[in-house]
């Protein structure tokens, strides 16, 4: 069994997709750090993420990398995002993802074009969304607990420039598959969203 759940930035996707996990019982792949761990070695050393050469030379990333707390920062997804225009970097990381999504029992990943190109025949697709502003006030109350005060401003404009560059792009572009249920996030509390994105993703099972 494979559950595709995508989404932009902040949707919730990430959160629905390992209480997916917990509830079924499946491993769970966010893909986004892939992404991450591609643009923070271009960083590393000293690339031009906007270079396809720079960007795809740091596809043999160590490991490693994917336990570094900076991953998980928005500079940091800013930098993936950019990454993940190239079309070869976007080849670099399929074999990885398709391999974890065909394993034997199943498996949930969490991306930009899970259902869409990874996993097309998944046996449940989730498109996980909310408003712009919902999705700013989360990145602001998630940096608040880290002890930062981030300007509001500065994060709706960032996350709007994510939304455009990984909606544009002409390789793999974030969009609603095919089959996929859309589940609108915005006004649900964190329960609410995951006991929705159950029912939805049993009865996409019922039907198969
Ligand atoms: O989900 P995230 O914010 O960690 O993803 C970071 C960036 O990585 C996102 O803006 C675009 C890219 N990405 C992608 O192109 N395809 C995926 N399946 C996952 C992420």
């Amino acid at each position: 069994m494979i559950i595709a759940v995508d989404g932009p930035a902040a949707s919730g996707k990430g959160t629905i997709a390992k209480a997916l996990a917990a509830h079924y019982g499946l491993p769970c792949l966010d893909t986004g750090l892939l992404y991450r761990a591609v643009g923070l070695a271009v960083l590393k050393r000293g690339g031009d993420p906007d270079r396809e050469a720079d960007a795809l030379a740091a596809c043999d990333f160590d490991d490693a990398i994917l336990a570094e707390p900076a991953l998980r920062s928005e500079a940091v997804g800013s930098l993936a995002s950019r990454v993940s225009v190239h079309p070869s970097v976007r080849a670099a990381l399929v074999s990885r993802q398709r391999d974890f999504a065909t394993q034997p029992g199943g498996a949930i990943l969490d991306g930009r074009d899970i259902a869409t190109v990874i996993a097309p025949d998944a046996d449940a697709k989730l498109f996980v969304t909310a408003s712009v502003a919902v999705r700013a006030q989360r990145r602001y109350s998630d940096a608040q607990a880290q002890g930062a005060r981030p300007d509001m401003d500065s994060l709706i404009a960032d996350i709007q420039a994510r939304d455009t560059r990984d909606m544009s792009r002409d390789h793999a572009p974030l969009r609603v598959a095919e089959g996929a249920d859309l589940l609108d996030t915005s006004d649900l509390t964190i329960d609410a969203a995951v006991r929705q994105a159950i029912a939805l993703v049993d009865a996409q099972l019922d039907r198969h």
